[in-house]
C-alpha cells in the first residue's frame, strides 16, 4: 500500500535527496543508487570514508541478476530462500548499474530485500535500488527508531519514515559469495544455523584480516559515549561494578534476566533481556541510555552466543573495543 508519506519520500529519492527508512534490523539512510550526486551527499551526511562500500537495497529477489553478475548457485539459494529478509549478499557487480560510488572502487556489490512493509512499499514506489548505510553518523550506534535518527542527523535528511521499533534490532548477516566459497563477513539477523540449513553445509565466519576491509569488521564500531565493558557472567558483573563504583563511575548495567538479587547500590540497571531475540532488539537503545543518562561505564553480560546471540556479543565487544 502506498501512503502519501512513501510517494513523498520516492519523489524525493528520486530528486536526489536522503530518506531514512526503516527495516526489520536497523534504520537506514536511503539514496538513489544509480545517482552519484545522491551517493556523494550520503558519504558525506554520514561521514564515512569514500572506499567503504554502500549495500543495496531491492524491493523483489528477482533483482538480483540486474545488479549482480556470474551468481553463483549459493548466492542464488540464499537469495531465494532468504529475501525478504537480514540477509546481504556480496556478488560481482553488474558494471552498467552498480558505479564506485556505490562500491568505493570494488569489483563487488552487497545487495538485500529487506523484509519490512514500509521498506518495501519504498522500494517498489521507487522502482530501483536503494543504497543504505545505517541511519546514524560513522562509528556510532545504529538507530532502531526514528528518534534515534532525528537525534543523530538532524537536518540532514530530508524524509524520515517512521515504521516503530525494528524487529530484529541487529544489522544484517553479509555472506560474501563473490569467490569460490562463501563466506560470512558479520553475523547478524540471520543465524548461521539457518544458512547452514539453506547451504546443506556449514559455513564459517571469515577471521579477521581475512577477506575485504569494512567498517563493520572495524574493531571500534558501534561504540557509544560510555565505556563499555564486557563481562562473561552476572557474578563478574557485580564484582566490576563494586569496584567502579567505590572508584565514583558512574555506573550501568546490561545483562540477561534473570537479574542476581544482591545487586551494589547505586548500580544503574539499564536493561535485563529475556532472551538472545530480545536482546538484539533492545542492544542499540540500551546503548544509547547509557549515553542519555551520562553513565561512565557500562558493564555488558552477552547472551549465550547461540543464535542471534553471536551477532549481540560481536556488536558488543566491538562497542568496548579501543
Ligand atoms: O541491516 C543492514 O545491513 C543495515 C540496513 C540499513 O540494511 N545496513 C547496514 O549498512 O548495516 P552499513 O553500511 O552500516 O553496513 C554495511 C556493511 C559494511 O560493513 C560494508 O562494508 C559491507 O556492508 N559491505 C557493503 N558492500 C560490500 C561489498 N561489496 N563487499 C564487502 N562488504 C560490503
Ligand atoms: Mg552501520
Amino acid at each position: 500500500m502506498t501512503t502519501a508519506a512513501v510517494a513523498r519520500a520516492a519523489r524525493v529519492l528520486h530528486a536526489g535527496g536522503l530518506v531514512a527508512f526503516p527495516t526489520e534490523t536497523v534504520y537506514g539512510l536511503g539514496a538513489d543508487a544509480s545517482s552519484t550526486v545522491a551517493l556523494a551527499r550520503l558519504y558525506a551526511v554520514k561521514r564515512r570514508p569514500v572506499d567503504h562500500p554502500v549495500i543495496v537495497h531491492l524491493g523483489d529477489p528477482d533483482q538480483l541478476d540486474a545488479w549482480g553478475r556470474d551468481i553463483s548457485d549459493d548466492a542464488r539459494l540464499l537469495a531465494v530462500s532468504c529475501w525478504p529478509g537480514p540477509l546481504t549478499i556480496v556478488v560481482r557487480r553488474n558494471e552498467r548499474r552498480v558505479s564506485d560510488a556505490v562500491t568505493g572502487g570494488r569489483d563487488t556489490v552487497g545487495l538485500r530485500v529487506p523484509d519490512q512493509p514500509l521498506a518495501l512499499d519504498l522500494l517498489r514506489e521507487f522502482d530501483g535500488g536503494i543504497a543504505a548505510p545505517s541511519a546514524n553518523r560513522f562509528g556510532h550506534v545504529s538507530p532502531t527508531t526514528a528518534a534515534h535518527v532525528r537525534a543523530d542527523l538532524a537536518d540532514d535528511v530530508d524524509a524520515i519514515l517512521d515504521g516503530g521499533p525494528c524487529a530484529v534490532g541487529v544489522e544484517s548477516t553479509i555472506v560474501d559469495c563473490s569467490g569460490d566459497r562463501a563466506r560470512v563477513l558479520r553475523q547478524g539477523g540471520i543465524t548461521l544455523a539457518r544458512l547452514a540449513g539453506v547451504l546443506g553445509r556449514e559455513i564459517h565466519e571469515a577471521g579477521d584480516g581475512e577477506g575485504p576491509d569494512a567498517p563493520g569488521r572495524l574493531a571500534a564500531h558501534y561504540r557509544p559515549r560510555a565505556r563499555v565493558v564486557v563481562v562473561g557472567h552476572s557474578e563478574a558483573a557485580i564484582a566490576a561494578a563494586e569496584d567502579l563504583l567505590v572508584g565514583g563511575a558512574r555506573t550501568g548495567l546490561l545483562a540477561p534476566a534473570p537479574l542476581p538479587a544482591d545487586l551494589p547500590s547505586g548500580l544503574e540497571i539499564v536493561g535485563a533481556p529475556a532472551d538472545a531475540e530480545e536482546y538484539a532488539r533492545v542492544l542499540y537503545r540500551c546503548l544509547r541510555e547509557a549515553d542519555d543518562r551520562a553513565l561512565d561505564v557500562l558493564i555488558a553480560v552477552p547472551p549465550a552466543p547461540g543464535g542471534i546471540g553471536a551477532a549481540v556479543g560481536d556488536r558488543l565487544r566491538r562497542a568496548a573495543a579501543n
